[in-house]
């Protein structure tokens, strides 16, 4: 589905990813972990348009996308779910849902889409007419996510999701991250977490300093003495 290949991403003069390649199938939740600052927000930047490759290529469906404008990234299926939620807070939930279905393809079907979001969200639709600040950190991050579903996507690239939320609604995110993978989405997971993470993940990379280092299915990561001792603290 998403075929990345030997990507190089800078800033300025900084490299900040170095011939990255992976691969994502359907049906497939895929992770990239690593430390703060090992490129991971720099690598879905890069998919989902908002930062060019210098160098490599990005398919999706076979057709390449890097070097598309973001929206049009979107338009082909792709949504993603940033760091740091990046929600509207002075919008109410409902107006923040919309704004994910704004594009003409799924406009049309916004409320019917609404309704699918509500059924896996519930309290999304009992807060649907409050502020989005007013929301908790958990009920933010199902919104963010909601929102990212409104655009009826084929991948979601969820950036952090768990990042500064108590471990039962931690729990509870990776939950519904498997959800989405079991009504054919597929996902991208980037994470800190690590064993919950290698825990549901097919398929995950390990990122160091811009570099995969590591690569295998999220299980057999979990056994690995690298990960226990870097990522683990066993
Ligand atoms: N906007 C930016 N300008 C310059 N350097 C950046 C910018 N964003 C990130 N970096 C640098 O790129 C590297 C990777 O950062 P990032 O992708 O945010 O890592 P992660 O998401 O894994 O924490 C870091 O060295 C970071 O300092
Ligand atoms: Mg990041």
């Amino acid at each position: 589905m998403l075929e990345v290949s030997k990507i190089n991403t800078f800033y300025g003069k900084a490299q900040a990813l170095w011939d990255v390649s992976f691969k994502l199938k359907k049906k497939e939740i895929v992770a990239f972990v690593g430390a703060n600052g090992a490129g991971k927000t720099t690598l879905i930047n890069t998919i989902s348009g908002i930062l060019r490759p210098v160098s490599g290529s990005i398919k999706f469906l076979s057709k390449r996308i890097d070097g598309l404008a973001p929206h049009a990234i979107v338009e082909k299926g792709i949504s993603h779910i940033p760091e740091g939620r990046r929600l509207f807070p002075e919008m109410s939930v409902r107006e923040n849902l919309e704004m994910g279905a704004y594009l003409p393809r799924v406009w049309k079907q916004k409320e019917e889409t609404l309704e699918h979001v509500y059924q896996l969200f519930p309290i999304l639709k009992e807060r649907g007419g409050q502020l989005a600040r007013t929301l908790s950190g958990g009920e933010q991050q199902m919104l963010a996510i909601g929102r990212g579903l409104m655009s009826r996507p084929k991948l979601c690239i969820i950036d952090e999701p768990s990042n500064g939320l108590a471990p039962l609604l931690v729990r509870e995110i990776f939950q519904i991250t498997e959800g989405l993978r079991d009504r054919g989405i597929a996902i991208l997971l980037i994470e800190q977490n690590v064993r919950q993470t290698l825990e549901i993940a097919d398929r995950a990379y390990v990122l160091e300093n811009g570099r995969v280092i590591l690569a295998g299915e999220g299980k057999k990561l979990l056994k690995k003495e690298l990960i226990k001792k870097a990522y683990l603290g066993l």
